[in-house]
Order: C-alpha cells, then structure tokens, then sequence
C-alpha cells in the first residue's frame, strides 16, 4: 500500500490529513497516511491529538520513497514547496474527501485536494496543486489554473477560468462566465460580477480594486 504524508502541519495540513484519512477509511483511496513533515515550528501536542507523528523535515522524503500531499494554503508557498518536492522520489497524491462530489467529465491535476462537501458539477478542468476547502462548488465548463486556493464557502458558476495562483477568500462568488487573472486575490465574501485584472485584489459587492 502507498504510504501517504502530508507536507505541512499547520491548520491547513492537519485538514488535508483528515481528508487524506477520511478517503483511506472510505475505501475511496489506497493510502496509509503516515504522518506530516514540516521544515518549521510544529505544535506537536496536536498532532499527538490527532494520533500522527512527525516525521521530520522534508529531507525525510528522501529516505521513503512514498505519496505527499502538500498541507499548505498560500499559493505561492505551496507552489514553491511543489518545486522543491519534484525533485524527489515521491509524488503528489490527489486527495478527495468521500464527502465530495465529483461529478462527470471533471478533470483533477495532479495534488489536487478537495475537502468535504465541495461539488464539482460537470466538464471541469483543475489544475495541479490547487484547493478546494469545504464547501465549494465549480459548476460546469470552468476551468481552474495550478495552485488555485478557495477558501471555505466559495462559489465558482459556469464558464469561468481562473488563472494560476489565484486566491479566493471565505464565501467569495465568481458568477458565470467570469475571468479572475492570475495571481489575483478576491476578498472573503466578494460577488464578482466582472473580469478581474491579473494580480489585483478585489473585495466587495460587486467586487472591486481595493
Ligand atoms: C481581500 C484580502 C486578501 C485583502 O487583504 P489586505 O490586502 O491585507 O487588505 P487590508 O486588510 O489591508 O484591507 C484593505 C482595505 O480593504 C478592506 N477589506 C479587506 N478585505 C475585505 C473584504 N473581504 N471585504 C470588504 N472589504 C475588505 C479593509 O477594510 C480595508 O479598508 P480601508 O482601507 O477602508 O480600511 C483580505 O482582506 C481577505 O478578504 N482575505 C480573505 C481571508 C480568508 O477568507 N481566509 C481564508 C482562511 S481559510
């Protein structure tokens, strides 16, 4: 069996392990997860909450050869910790959540993580490495670029393309047809209406340049 370790023990981390686990209990994945590695500071007490060891930095990838899957929310974080792991023997899981639902013709890049209750409806594309917290939907024929993060809550309608790297923030709407540029940032609970600009932010109803 493929063993499993997530890259990240901070919040996010510790709810991509509870969807990597979920799945593995479902029988929807064929994983061990093993525990976390983390370059930084770790509130171990938490992880002996959850029952997981860390196992050291990301060096310990090396020794065990084996699946990760990156526990990190900032998409240029993750993005650069992507970079560094390709140059190892292990590859990225994609991880779905039994919860979710992943509807036809919808394609997940690799690394991909979706949590509990997130819908993917139809004709789908996401890219690598990219996120989808609890409770999202992406509705049909959207396409979603590499390293994306949504956030709790956020709705993405049809037709839409989000470029790589993009931020969408808690309970944030992009409605149909919509481009979001990449790098951009949309505020939690901003409506967006209109195309937004590559790399600015956005927040508000309709969502504008803060
Ligand atoms: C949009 C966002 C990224 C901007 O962050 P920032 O660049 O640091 O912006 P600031 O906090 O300096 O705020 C700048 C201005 O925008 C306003 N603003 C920020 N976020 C806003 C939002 N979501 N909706 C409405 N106004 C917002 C601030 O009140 C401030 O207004 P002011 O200049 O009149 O005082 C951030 O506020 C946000 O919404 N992040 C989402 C957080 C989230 O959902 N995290 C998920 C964790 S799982």
């Amino acid at each position: 069996m493929t063993e499993l370790v997530v890259v990240g023990a901070g919040g996010h981390g510790r709810e991509v392990f509870d969807a990597a686990t979920a799945a593995a209990r479902a029988g929807t994945a064929d994983w061990d997860v093993v525990g976390f590695v983390d370059d930084g500071d770790v509130d171990l007490g938490r992880l002996e909450r959850l029952g997981v060891a860390l196992l050291g930095d990301l060096g310990a990838l090396l020794v065990r050869p084996t699946a990760y899957a990156i526990g990190v929310g900032t998409p240029e974080v993750r993005a650069r910790l992507a970079a560094r792991l390709s140059a190892l023997p292990a590859d990225p899981a994609t991880v779905v959540h039994p919860g979710a639902h992943i509807g036809p013709d919808v394609e997940l890049g690799e690394g991909v993580v979706v949590f509990d209750r997130t819908t993917i409806t139809t004709d789908v594309r996401i890219g690598r490495h990219t996120h989808l917290n609890v409770g999202c939907a992406v509705q049909h024929d959207t396409v979603v670029g590499d390293f994306v993060q949504f956030s709790p809550g956020v709705f993405v309608n049809g037709d839409c393309v989000l470029g790589d790297h993009v931020f969408l923030g808690t309970g944030a709407i992009v409605t149909r047809g919509c481009t979001v540029g990449a790098g951009a940032r949309v505020g939690a609970g901003a409506v967006v209406l209109a195309d937004v600009e590559p790399g600015t932010t956005v927040v508000g109803v309709p969502a504008r340049p803060h």
